[in-house]
């Protein structure tokens, strides 16, 4: 943390009530309350439209406490439910705000600032920030944390953008995208730059590709009328995918600081080169199976017929000197056979095989980053199989394999939110996207929907259970590459 932050000791949840709070932020709070990372000044109040009194919300806090966290996360429950209070709130109306102002300071004069979280409809978002402002909510002293959907496209982001830099300069505002809070993630700026091993060879000279796979086996989740707007590559390639993406490929930032990592991240956001139609496929789920249970077709949970992409895969290029010719092939969907998320670097052959009138075989090295469910990194390397070798040298692909939970047995792995929070109640923006870069990820996805419409691009359907339309594979196996399954 840096030493000029202090501690945000109220922290302002809006949309209090609604599934990512009762799922993720009470729980990721009473945890860290529990762990002794709260200060004991810190206050919650909750708001959302639905009245309740303080006590109503408690119980709220305290039901989804027992259905999300574990029990073993729950001490100090009490104290934490002690912390909440809650107002209710329209936010279409100015009053609103008063009455909400009058229920934050009710919790006592804050000595070292508010941290507001936005959970809410991003058509909010506008007459939230007007509504703070007016009731005097965005004082120095005070950080604005947004959660996505930040909008639809460059155009509707902007609007968004604008609205909340109206009440908040830039460094006074915390844009989540939850993938940068999760522990893997972050172990990749680890890998990358607190070893010397990878950075010398992390290029077009040795890398001859690199597979990023967001693979879930979920479908619509009851989301129906948001998830039917946004489609797979606003939904996730938009943001987390090309989060992961500016990871990989960025140069090493001169320090974890906010400034020169998000300096590097959009370096490569704005090198990402305009996709073609043709370098991209499209599908959306028909009724199939998954790990055996039979799941219906996207347009039979939708109940109509829809040309919303639940599946993408996309070559993409990073058009700078480190990473001239070498692919990145993004893939992401809903209802494939398995829930992970994985990066491949796929490295290049030796330039010259000794073994080869030994008549062995060779592969490549590859490193495999494994993000979810599995926390695990894996690099392949060859070797030779154990024997004599009077018909020849033997070769085979072994891998070196580290399970992050057991080599970090008995630290605790904490979830994103966790994470993210106490960053934004310290002040710490260092993994929260900042406006040009959420800017530029929007300018390369509208340049591919531009693309679909003028290609007239409908997707193709796959069977829930398999791994997308056979044109994902082909995009890939037309470069001589094979996804990683
Ligand atoms: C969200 C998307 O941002 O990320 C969801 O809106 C998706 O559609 C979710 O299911 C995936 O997150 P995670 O952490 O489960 O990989």
């Amino acid at each position: 943390m840096p030493e000029t932050q202090l501690s945000a000791d109220r922290l302002l949840l809006f949309g209090a009530t609604g599934d990512l709070s009762r799922r993720m932020l009470l729980p990721s709070l009473c945890a860290l309350d529990a762990d002794g990372l709260l200060s004991t000044d810190l206050k919650i109040i909750g708001t959302a439209r639905s009245d309740m009194s303080d006590i109503e919300f408690r119980n709220m806090a305290r039901e989804a406490l027992e259905q999300y966290l574990p029990d073993e996360r729950r001490g100090g429950m009490a104290d934490f439910l002690n912390r909440l209070s809650y107002q209710a709130l329209d936010a279409s109306t100015i009053e609103g705000f008063d009455t909400l102002a009058r229920k934050v300071h009710e919790a006592g004069p804050s000595h070292t600032g508010t941290a507001i979280f936005l959970s809410t409809a991003p058509s909010l978002f506008g007459p939230t920030i007007a509504g703070l402002k007016h009731a005097g909510l965005t004082g120095d002293d005070v950080r604005m944390c947004l959660e996505k959907p930040l909008g639809t496209d460059l155009e509707s982001s902007c609007v968004i953008n604008d609205a909340v830099a109206d009440a908040f300069p830039e460094d006074r505002i915390f844009r989540i995208d939850h993938y940068l809070g999760k522990e893997t993630v972050q172990n990749l700026l680890a890998l990358r730059f607190a070893n010397i091993l990878f950075e010398p060879i992390w290029n077009s000279n040795y890398i001859d590709h690199v597979q990023i796979t967001v693979a879930e086996t979920v479908g619509l989740e009851g989301r129906v009328a948001f998830y039917d707007d946004a489609g797979a590559l606003r939904d996730m390639v938009q943001n987390h995918m090309l989060q992961l993406l500016a990871l990989v490929a960025m140069e090493p930032p001169t320090s974890f600081d906010a400034t020169a990592v998000r300096d590097e991240k959009v370096k490569v956001l704005r090198a990402l080169r305009k996709v073609l139609a043709s370098e991209t496929v499209t599908g959306q789920y028909r009724a199939g199976a998954i790990q055996g249970l039979a799941v219906p077709g996207y347009d039979d949970e939708l109940g109509k017929e829809s040309d919303t992409e639940t599946f993408t895969a996309i070559k993409a290029h990073v058009d700078n000197w480190r990473w001239k010719g070498v692919p990145f092939y993004l893939r992401t969907g809903k209802r494939l056979p398995e829930r992970v998320t994985e990066i491949v670097v796929k490295f290049r052959d030796v330039p010259h095989s000794i073994f080869e009138d030994m008549g062995a075989k060779m592969l490549p090295n590859r490193l495999i980053i494994g993000i979810q469910p599995e926390e695990n990194i894996s690099l392949s390397l060859m070797a030779k199989v154990p024997g004599l070798g009077q018909d020849g040298v033997r070769l085979r692909e072994v891998p070196l394999d580290i399970a992050m939970p057991d080599a970090f047995v008995g630290q605790h792995r904490r979830i994103a939110y966790e994470r993210l929070l106490l960053d934004l109640i310290h002040g710490e923006q260092t993994l929260f996207v900042r406006r040009d870069e959420v800017e530029a990820q929007w300018q390369w996805v509208d340049a591919i929907r531009t693309a679909w419409d003028a290609a007239d691009t409908k997707p193709q359907t796959y069977t829930a259970g398999s791994w997308g339309p056979s044109s994902a594979i082909a995009l890939a196996e037309r470069d001589g590459v094979t996804w990683h399954e």
